[in-house]
């Protein structure tokens, strides 16, 4: 992590640089035995090399993949890293909320949302439901899936 963190802000400064992490779930074969000792550590270290924001990808209950989440490493992060913290997975605009109000988090990031809402924040801000995905095309590598969900105003025209 840090000589691929230093490797990238050399080439394009630290200050536009993110590092994006799965603390608390097994991901892909990833997978730790003591995680927050490691994320504490991780925290000094991010702290150090001065790197702007970090994303989470924290889950709080199993996943829709059925893996069964660690404790959170934000709370214990948060008090040694000054940078952004942005949590994600499994969010809608009522629990993004209710997650921020705990004051750990600064932003709230959304991926299946998005792919089938492609106006996310305006149906965040308005109340409106959120369209399910389609999970068969997910990791298509095709258009279909991903540039053709309906915006709430088509939705309720149709
Ligand atoms: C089609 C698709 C592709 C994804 N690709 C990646 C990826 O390349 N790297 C990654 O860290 N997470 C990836 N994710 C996981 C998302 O970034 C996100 O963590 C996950 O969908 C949970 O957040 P959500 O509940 O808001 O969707 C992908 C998710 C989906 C549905």
């Amino acid at each position: 992590m840090t000589e691929v963190l230093e490797a990238v802000g050399d080439a394009i400064g630290m200050e536009r640089v993110g590092i994006r992490f799965s603390p608390n779930v097994y991901t892909q074969g990833v997978d730790d035995s003591d995680p927050i000792a490691l994320f504490t550590a991780v925290a000094h270290r991010l702290e150090k090399l001065g790197v702007p924001w970090i994303e989470l990808r924290e889950a709080h209950q199993p996943t829709s993949a059925g893996a069964v989440p660690t404790v959170p490493v934000s709370p214990a992060m948060r008090p040694l890293y000054s940078g952004k913290i942005l949590l994600n997975s499994d969010y809608d605009g009522p629990s993004a909320r209710e997650r921020m109000a705990e004051g750990i988090a600064d932003g709230i990031s959304f991926g299946r949302p998005f792919i089938s809402n492609p106006d996310l924040p305006e149906r965040i801000a308005l109340g409106a439901r959120l369209s399910p995905g389609d999970t068969s095309t997910f990791y298509s590598g095709g258009a279909a899936g991903y540039v053709d969900y309906p915006t709430l105003d088509r939705v309720e025209a149709a």
